[in-house]
């Protein structure tokens, strides 16, 4: 299955992606996390991509590309992947077709704004290690401490108000297009994402045919 899952910011695409990895056994290709990645690390992609993923922008077309492509071409791939946050424009959808990438299924998960405001304003992640958490739908056992591995809870860069809102600008201006883009080679799922998150992966199994 070679799979990609879009949506608006905070939509669930890193939730579900987490739990669609486990049961389909390929790889989740999250583009997020490998430039938050690569910012940590100062590599030369890093030192380009701060400043858009701080302001709420993309990171320009031909640098993210170049990331994917090298992503993919790794073994693991070959049995399948799940992109995640990619592709985001319609340049980045072209460039997938002219590698010569075939694409099985584009699920599109569905959230109003207001909800997204919501979860993205009280999501935390563990500044050790990564690990997701949300102080309303997913919290820590003890408050700011991650339960893996005691690392403090720290809020994403992205995740304050004003940038928010820019991502959901974003969204609407240049990534929401693809929709029609995918529509039209008969290979979009659309699931519903509002639901709590047991209801919300019943909906993404549903929509992409994958026994619950
Ligand atoms: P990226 O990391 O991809 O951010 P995003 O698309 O804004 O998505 P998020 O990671 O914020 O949310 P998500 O949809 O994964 O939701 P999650 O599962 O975490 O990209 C960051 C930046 O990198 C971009 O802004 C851009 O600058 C750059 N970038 C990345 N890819 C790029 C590209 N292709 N081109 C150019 N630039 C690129 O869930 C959110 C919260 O909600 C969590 O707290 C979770 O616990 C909670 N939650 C999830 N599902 C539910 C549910 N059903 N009910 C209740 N709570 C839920």
């Amino acid at each position: 299955m070679k799979l990609i899952l879009m949506g608006p910011p905070g939509a669930g695409k890193g939730t579900q992606g987490e739990i669609l990895e486990k049961k389909l056994g390929i790889s989740t290709i999250s583009t997020g996390l490998m430039l938050r990645t690569a910012i940590k690390e100062q590599t030369e992609v890093g030192k380009i991509a701060e400043t858009y993923i701080n302001a709420g922008k993309l990171v320009p077309d031909d640098v993210i590309v170049a990331v994917v492509k090298e992503r993919l071409s790794q073994p693991d791939c070959e049995k399948g992947f799940i992109l995640d946050g990619f592709p985001r424009t319609t340049a980045q959808a072209e460039a997938l077709d002219t590698a010569g990438v075939e694409i099985d299924k584009v699920l599109l998960l569905e959230v109003d704004d207001e909800k997204i405001v919501e979860r993205l304003s009280s999501r935390r992640e563990c500044s050790k290690c990564g690990v997701p958490y949300n102080i309303i739908f997913k919290k820590p056992l003890k408050e700011g401490i991650c339960d893996s591995c005691g690392g403090e809870l720290i809020t994403r860069k992205d995740d304050v108000p004003e940038t928010i809102q820019n991502r959901l600008n974003v969204y609407h201006e240049q990534t929401e297009p693809i929709r029609k883009y995918y529509e039209a080679k008969g290979i979009l799922a659309v699931a519903k994402g509002e639901e709590e998150l047991a209801d919300t992966t019943a909906n993404v199994m549903k929509a992409l045919g994958i026994e619950a």
